[in-house]
């Protein structure tokens, strides 16, 4: 088997994270028996300083092309804000169809989280994000600018054919997991995007007898993630909703540095990105302080989705191994990157 994967490092710390990611895919190709090639893509903030293009059509087609796309993040202090988030990252969502937005969260033995008590076991779910549509994607215009009457209007549209493909793969992991699903939304306040989401999971709920599910509104979700996480399996919600709630994942599961996350296209059509959830941290950039492991568990994402299931546990294992020592042993990016490479070939596939 061989895998064609695409690599954008982008800015700041994203190429020496993905870099620190390919060595684990390299170390686990090797061990469990397949092959991984790897076409770097030019894009991100030097590109866009040298002629300014944060994301041209032909880049686009052959991205297309490849199985998946490991993407290290972007942003730079001397390109305008939002012109490669929204013209490269969010364009490239758009143009491959990745309807889903997946985003573990789960806590590994050894890691710090800032919620007191909280212990491994409680805390191992997964956020499965709209990522097209609602208010987060909505335009919007202003009218009346500048006067006393200036009046700001942001567009939520919700279609039944994206929120179906989104609580259907949600659905779908539920299955292959612990069989819960928790639709959160804000059905009480947002009537019209919420009967349409109740709705959905009504529908599709009916085709999966053997998976429980139930509801939490946004706000109270704010409360129940750090507190009781262990009342959820797998969290499906709209795009604004899922990237609020996914930071807040990201800080209950020990910080930025071990988020991870995938965007996927549910009907397989086009090839899923996945990413680490930080961005290009400018203020690390280049120091070599970046942890690599968010790279490294999005790049297990990654294996999973092309069905290299026993590669993606042991790059998980291997990142959660280490982590759970860096406490006592902190390391640079390379380190930290070179001992996950290293134990993808030693893990334990039972530990996890
Ligand atoms: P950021 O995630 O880059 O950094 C936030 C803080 O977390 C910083 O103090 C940083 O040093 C730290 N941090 C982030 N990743 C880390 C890692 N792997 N190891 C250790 N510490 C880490 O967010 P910020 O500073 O708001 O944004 C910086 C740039 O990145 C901006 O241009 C922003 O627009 C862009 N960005 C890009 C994203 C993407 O490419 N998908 C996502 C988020 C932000
Ligand atoms: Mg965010």
């Amino acid at each position: 088997r061989t895998h064609d994967l695409a690599v954008v490092g982008g800015d700041g710390i994203g190429p020496d994270v993905t870099a620190e990611a390919l060595r684990s895919v390299h170390a686990a190709a090797g061990h469990f028996g397949f092959r991984v090639t790897t076409t770097a893509y030019d894009l991100g903030a030097e590109r866009w300083l040298r002629d300014g293009v944060a994301l041209d059509e032909t880049s686009t087609e052959k991205l297309r092309g490849h199985d998946a796309i490991l993407l290290g993040a972007v942003g730079d202090p001397r390109v305008p804000p939002g012109v490669l988030e929204r013209g490269l990252v969010v364009a490239l969502r758009v143009a491959l169809r990745h309807a889903v937005n997946v985003r573990p969260v789960r806590l590994y033995p050894g890691v710090e989280s800032p919620v007191r008590g909280l212990s491994p076991e409680r805390c191992d779910l997964v956020i499965i994000r709209e990522n097209t549509e609602g208010l987060y994607a909505g335009g919007g215009s202003t009218v009346h600018q500048g006067t006393d009457h200036a009046t700001a209007v942001q567009n939520s549209i919700n279609t039944v054919a994206a929120t179906r493909a989104c609580v259907g793969y949600a659905f779908r992991l539920a299955r292959a997991r612990r069989r819960r699903l928790t639709l959160c939304h804000k059905t009480n306040i947002l009537v019209e995007a919420g009967k349409l989401w109740t709705g959905v999971v009504e529908e599709i709920g009916n085709d999966f007898p053997d998976v429980a599910h139930d509801y939490v509104h946004a706000d109270a979700m704010c409360q129940h993630l750090p507190l009781t996480p262990e009342r959820f399996d797998v969290v499906v919600t709209d795009n604004l909703f899922g990237d609020i709630i996914s930071d807040l994942g990201a800080t209950i599961q020990g910080g930025l540095g071990l988020a991870a996350s995938g965007n996927i296209d549910p009907t397989g059509a086009n090839p899923g990105m996945f990413e680490p959830v930080h961005g290009s941290a400018p203020d690390i950039a280049g120091s070599g302080r970046a942890n690599p492991a968010a790279a490294v568990l999005s790049a297990a994402l990654c294996l999973a989705h092309l069905g290299e299931h026993a590669a993606a546990l042991a790059l998980e294992a291997a990142a959660a191994s280490v982590l759970g020592e860096l406490r006592d042993r902190p390391d640079s990016t390379t380190g930290i990157g070179t001992r996950i490479a290293e134990r993808v070939r030693e893990v334990d596939l039972t530990a996890l």
